[in-house]
């Protein structure tokens, strides 16, 4: 997850540089049910309107949460399928707040109304995460449902009024990328808190749909969006968090974009990036489904580490002897191909791991959903590629034209 507000907040209010440090726990997304009343066409937990056996009970879940805390895991994101469809959110959701962790509910936003929005607010969440992937037809195209969007609008419009904390979630695919602007403006307009832009990752629903991803060019556009949206938001002074996620290659893209903005901040944004690390899979993030099988993040869900029915969370998730969890969990990690030459390693940490794995084979290969150029990497032409982490200092490339 790559913090965009953070680093734009730091162009006017410069923090300490400090040496990178991981909290005590991992962030867990927690998928308590898989079932869905919608079935989008880039899901990763392929949910769909049906029961899946063996979930977690109410007990299993109040006994893994003890757990959770005693190892200090800091926030839960209460997750689905649709987590509005499981009867005991509320008691689930009140027990993590009385545990003291900071809980986040992922909704689709269907499902929020008139009816549940009192035990919703009630619950005590610090923030209501809500997926919009377009306006109008193109949400409803994507999630594969007339009327998707004026329902979840009014979901979004209730919590607000209860004073929630809400976020509006956006993956961007070559289909609904065209709708971003007109997003950033209804999430202004409607005084919404948060942006979170996700890039497809190619898991469950999306891998099958992966061409749909968007191109390179794409990506970019849509990032110097984001950058310039937020740097204007914030100097008028309108503080809204925008977050991107499964492409941490967007760390580097805002180095460049500091570097023709503002060279003069430069070298402190970079010290900024290398202190954030980049990806965090199977670091401090961390994935249980919805049958209690731990993963290294949500899109890793062909890859299980072990079940809560059988060991402990803590004892699955400091076990190195999977090989994935130990590549994982080294800093920077070793990666062949463009991510091992890259001169930002240490800012990206190769990105998500999932693209590589899924057509390759190889979960250290090099991320086709990195949108640098050569150049941006540190690739000079004709330059071999290899396995190489390269350590010389970033000198930006001043705009010429
Ligand atoms: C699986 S959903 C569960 C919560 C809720 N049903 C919803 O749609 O918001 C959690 C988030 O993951 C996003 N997501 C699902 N599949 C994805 C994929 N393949 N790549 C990136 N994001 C994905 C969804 O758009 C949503 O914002
Ligand atoms: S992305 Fe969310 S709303 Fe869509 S099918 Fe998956 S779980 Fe359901």
């Amino acid at each position: 997850m790559f913090r965009i507000s953070h680093f734009i907040r730091e162009l006017d209010h410069p923090t300490p540089v400090a040496p990178r440090r991981n909290p005590p726990g991992p962030v867990v997304i927690w998928n308590l049910i898989r079932r869905c009343n919608l079935t989008c066409k880039h899901c990763y937990s392929i949910s769909a309107d049906k029961d899946f056996p063996g979930e977690l009970s109410t007990d299993d879940v109040l006994r893994v949460m003890d757990d959770l805390k005693a190892f200090r895991v800091p926030v839960l994101i209460l997750s689905g399928g649709e987590p509005l469809l499981r009867p005991d959110i509320f008691e689930i959701g009140r027990r993590a707040k009385a545990l003291g962790f900071y809980v986040g509910l992922s909704s689709n936003g269907t499902l929020i109304n008139g009816s549940n929005i009192g035990a919703i607010a009630d619950t005590g969440f610090d923030y209501v995460g809500v997926s919009l992937d377009g306006i109008g037809a193109t949400h409803d195209k994507f999630r594969r449902l007339e009327g998707a969007f004026e329902a979840s609008m009014a979901g979004i419009r209730l919590c607000l009024s209860r004073g929630i904390k809400v976020g509006v979630r956006y993956t961007m695919t070559e289909d609904n990328a065209h709708d971003l602007p007109a997003l950033l403006r209804l999430v202004e307009d409607e005084g919404i808190d948060k942006f979170y832009f996700s890039h497809l990752n190619y898991a469950g629903r999306g891998n099958k749909h992966r061409a749909d991803d968007a191109r390179h060019q794409t990506t970019r556009d849509a990032m110097d969006l984001l950058f310039e949206t937020c740097l204007d938001l914030h100097r008028r002074g309108i503080e809204k968090d925008f977050v991107t996620g499964n492409n941490d290659a967007d760390g580097v893209y805002l180095l460049h974009w500091v570097a023709r903005r503002f060279p003069e901040h430069v070298e402190h944004i970079r010290g900024k990036l290398v202190q954030w690390g980049g990806n965090a899979s199977g670091v401090n993030v961390a994935n249980i489904d919805n049958l209690g099988v731990v993963h290294p993040d949500t899109m890793w869900w062909h890859v299980p580490l072990g079940s809560v029915h059988e060991r402990k969370f803590s004892d699955i998730w400091s076990d190195l002897s999977n090989p994935l969890m130990a590549g994982l969990k080294q800093h920077p990690r070793v990666l062949s191909g463009r991510c091992g030459a890259c001169r930002h390693l240490e800012i990206c940490n190769g990105s998500s791991r999932v693209r590589a794995q899924q057509i390759t084979g190889n979960a250290w290969a090099e991320d086709p959903g990195c949108y640098l150029s050569d150049q941006e990497i540190g690739l000079e032409a004709g330059e071999s590629r290899g396995e190489r982490i390269v350590t010389t200092p970033f000198v930006p490339r001043r705009r010429t034209s």
